[in-house]
């Protein structure tokens, strides 16, 4: 498709995300949480990192949130913790951060994967059948972009074969299945604080989600070397150093108190996005699934012409991205696996076609605008 020239105007970059605003509008609450982690000297965990804990396991309506250093860290953990380990099998898709596959090598398991839905580009619980065999342990869905995979199946699956499901909810932060939030949808739920995400710390951070006491009580002693609770230097079992900071948990805490109102604006302009972008034929939206409600993390579109339509946006000064370009089965990392070309050709379709556009909390109306009417002159 040939893109009709476009006079250089000079204009205000858009970027895909600026997180300027939301820290400068909040920067006397952040501040004063802040303060008093160093007048507390409560570095490592601590009051305010419970004090996060209890918010997030409210807001995920779950008993349990134990606070770790990132969402990898929390992956990590969770599959040690539902005692998937050394030949076990851990089903997954190839559509996802590295992180989500990284895991299940760090705990010795085989990660096995399975095909995405064409439409929502989340694991598909129709193809799961072919993939389970003696050796499945565990499931790890992907509430890939901020939409919740289908896990009405995936829970049921889960119960009548004893194996455990376990969320990556690390960009899906308020999203919700048939109205019940991520977090609380399966054995337990992974999320991630990286700064850029909708609830984001001031560094790593990342969390787990259960209400199964047993669970919560191990992964807080897997975070924290293995040591028993109350009984310091007792190593119960082997863990390691995955501790939430005190100043993640005090910056977690106060940003907790807007994520609705940022996702509910997300949602928004993702409406916005696809009011203006409807009636453009190449352009392939991202669908809301029946049973979701969707938190926007990423705005990714399907193109046929992914290089020249970003390239047509930078000229323009509007920045876009690319989460993921490689279908994780075909990278080095993940070779050893012995998959290959046309394996799974959903992911590869979608790796293969798809953009971000920007998308973040502080983001107007008339950025989604202007960012539609590029991509709309792109195409006439
Ligand atoms: C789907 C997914 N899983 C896991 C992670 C890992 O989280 P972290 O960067 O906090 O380790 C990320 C982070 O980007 C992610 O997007």
């Amino acid at each position: 498709m040939t893109a009709i020239p476009i006079p250089h105007i000079e204009q205000s970059p858009i970027p895909m995300n600026d997180l300027s605003l939301q820290h400068a509008r909040l920067r006397a609450e952040l501040d004063g949480a802040i303060r008093e982690v160093v007048e507390g000297c409560s570095f490592i965990l601590g009051p305010q990192v419970e004090r996060f804990e209890r918010a997030f396991a409210d807001y995920c309506q779950v008993k349990h949130c134990v606070g770790v250093s990132s969402g990898t860290d929390a992956l990590r953990l969770a599959l040690q913790g539902c005692g998937v380990g050394e030949g076990d099998e851990v089903i997954t898709t190839p559509l996802t951060f590295g992180a989500t596959v990284e895991a299940i090598f760090q705990v010795g398991a085989r990660p096995v994967f399975v095909d995405v839905d064409p439409d929502f580009f989340t694991l598909d619980p129709q193809r799961i059948d072919d993939a389970l065999t003696a050796r499945t342990r565990a499931i790890i869905p992907v509430h890939l972009y901020g939409q919740p995979a289908d896990m009405g199946p995936l829970a049921e699956l889960g119960k009548r074969r004893d194996i455990a499901i376990i969320e990556d909810a690390a960009q899906a932060h308020g999203a919700r299945y048939d109205d019940q939030p991520v977090g609380g949808l399966g054995r337990v739920a992974c999320f991630s604080f990286y700064p850029g995400k909708n609830l984001g710390a001031y560094g790593d951070a990342g969390g787990l989600t259960t209400d199964d006491d047993v669970l919560a009580e191990r992964l807080r002693r897997l975070r924290n070397h293995g040591q028993a609770k109350g009984d310091k230097f007792n190593y119960i079992e082997v863990g390691g150093n995955h501790r939430m900071d005190g100043i993640q948990g005090a910056v977690l805490d106060v940003k907790l108190r807007y994520l609705d109102q940022w996702n509910a604006h997300r949602r928004a302009l993702a409406g916005r996005y696809r009011k203006a972008l409807c009636e453009v034929s190449a352009v392939q939206l991202p669908e809301e699934a029946p049973y979701a409600q969707h938190v926007y993390h990423l705005y990714v579109v399907c193109v046929p012409d992914r290089s020249d339509l970003a390239a047509d946006l930078r000229e323009q000064a509007i920045e876009s991205g690319v989460q993921y370009p490689h279908p994780l089965h075909l990278t080095p990392a993940f070779a050893s696996l012995g998959y290959g070309v046309g394996d799974f050709p959903h992911c590869e379709r979608v790796c293969s076609q798809l953009l971000s556009l920007p998308m973040f909390p502080d983001m107007t109306f008339e950025q989604v605008d202007r960012v539609a009417e590029a991509i709309t002159r792109h195409y006439a």
